[in-house]
């Protein structure tokens, strides 16, 4: 293995990668269940205005920085803004670290329930002990075989799976990445259509996908909606973290980025969307509650709907086992991009072999991964209040989803714009696009959105006092 940076094959391999990385987790599992805290259709407007005003402009950025200078975020950063600037380009591949731990230890549990639905989780009705390792005593609802498998080393297990695919994919950058998003992604849109084709089609799940897109013009005078709305964006389009910016490093100079941006961002909220009409047509079909911690409404409430999507048992065992599939290949597909960020960013600066960087970053990263997951403190978690509550998952989430991205866009925005001078990227952007960018560009990038996030993260610190 050598330190040379790679190539994407094809700009559709970059495609695939980028809208791999931005359809994961976020678009099923936290979207659907913010859309659903927020009261559905207020969060949409919000939401559209997140991604046009700070999403795509952002995502335009950080593809830029990669391209214009063929390096990772924090050596781009560096370039392009002077020193100082590269700090906040090491923050984000910390928070980056941080996310990927959890985020695996997440996938590690949607492993956990793929697994189960070999067992009998997804059989209609059934009370018989179920999977291998769970050793429940009651019926065998996906909440009570969830519970019973936090409560075992079996995550710990599924974790080192998880890692060691991730691992797999990334052992030879772009070319093996390239080789694996060219399956996933299909498959991942494939099967979210089938389950969404599924939902619409049962009586009532076409009105229950509509509450999604029923305007509701009150709530969105909730400051909370708007905050939840641009973590939401930013998370779920993989920004803040220096991802797109490595993955971007990897392109040709001559990359039309603002097409690119349009498609990668198009494609993640298109999944978005298509995720939360399956997601709540299912929960109004059943008359389900989604009360409960973020991770409730996919890990349980989903697949109760599921089990009475069908009473013949392989169907509702197919199903199970497709949607947590779907999960974990959508994760993987970030994962693995959460973790070349920070691994090209020590390549790029400290020269070092792929080998090497994949280690020092996996290494804390898989502790952390299983702190989230071992059953003592998932288990104290539980017992505070109910939920996951307080575990190690939620504390880093909390930080680093409401803030940390929040703030390192701040920051670029206000590095790029002030400091490089924003219609400088500008320029350097419309030399190869289709669709040039005007100048409401720059005032975007200088002004509105930092404006924007600004207000945002201080009523976020400010509403922590209380
Ligand atoms: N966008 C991914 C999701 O929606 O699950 C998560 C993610 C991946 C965030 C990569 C940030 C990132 F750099």
């Amino acid at each position: 293995m050598s330190t040379k940076r790679g190539n994407w094959n094809s700009k559709l391999g970059f495609i695939l990668a980028a809208s791999g990385s931005a359809i994961g987790l976020g678009n099923i599992v936290f979207f659907s269940s913010n859309a659903y805290q927020y009261g559905g259709g207020a969060f949409y407007l919000p939401y559209f205005v997140a991604l046009f005003v700070l999403g795509l402009p952002i995502m335009m950025m950080e593809f830029g920085m990669g391209t214009l200078t063929g390096k990772s975020f924090p050596l781009a950063l560096r370039q392009l803004a002077g020193k100082r600037a590269e700090f906040v380009g090491w923050w984000s591949i910390a928070s980056a670290m941080f996310i990927t731990a959890y985020y695996v230890a997440i996938l590690g549990w949607a492993f956990g329930m793929m697994v189960g639905a070999f067992g009998s989780l997804f059989e209609p009705g059934i009370t018989a002990p179920f999977a291998p390792f769970a050793n429940p005593t009651e019926s065998a609802s996906a909440m009570v075989y969830f519970f019973s498998l936090l409560a075992t080393w079996w995550p710990v297990v599924f974790i080192f799976v998880i890692w060691g695919l991730n691992l797999l994919i990334l052992r030879n950058g772009t070319a093996t990445i390239e080789r694996a998003v060219r399956i996933f992604v299909p498959l991942m849109w494939l099967f979210m259509i089938g389950l969404v084709v599924r939902g619409l089609t049962l009586d009532g799940g076409f009105d229950g996908a509509m509450y999604l897109f029923t305007p509701d013009l009150e709530g969105i005078a909730d400051a909370n909606v708007w905050r939840g709305a641009f973590s939401q964006m930013f998370f779920s389009l993989s920004l803040g973290l220096g991802t797109m910016t490595a993955y971007a490093s990897y392109l040709p100079k001559d990359a039309d980025q603002v097409n690119n941006s349009l498609l990668v961002s198009f494609l993640n909220c298109g999944f978005e969307f298509i995720a939360g009409l399956a997601i709540f047509s299912l929960l109004f079909v059943y008359a389900l509650n989604p009360a409960g911690s973020t991770l409730s409404l996919s890990f349980f409430v989903i697949p109760q709907g599921i089990n009475e999507l069908s009473t013949i048992p392989w169907i509702t065992r197919l199903f199970g086992f497709l949607f947590f599939f779907l999960i974990v290949i959508a994760g993987l597909t970030s994962s693995i991009s959460l973790i070349e960020g920070p691994a090209a960013a020590l390549i790029d600066k400290l020269k070092i072999s792929r080998r090497k960087a994949l280690t020092i970053i996996a290494v804390p990263c898989m502790i952390g991964s299983v702190l989230c997951t071992l059953p003592i403190i998932v288990d104290q978690g539980l017992n505070g209040n109910g939920t996951l509550g307080l575990s190690i998952l939620d504390i880093t989430d909390h930080w680093v989803f409401s803030y940390s991205l929040l703030i390192v866009g701040l920051v670029e925005c206000l590095a790029i714009g002030w400091i490089l001078g924003a219609d400088k990227l500008r320029l350097a952007l419309n030399q190869y696009a289709r669709y040039p960018l005007g100048r409401w560009f720059n005032v975007l990038i200088k002004y509105v959105i930092p404006t924007l996030l600004a207000t945002v993260i201080l009523s976020s610190l400010w509403e922590e006092r209380s």
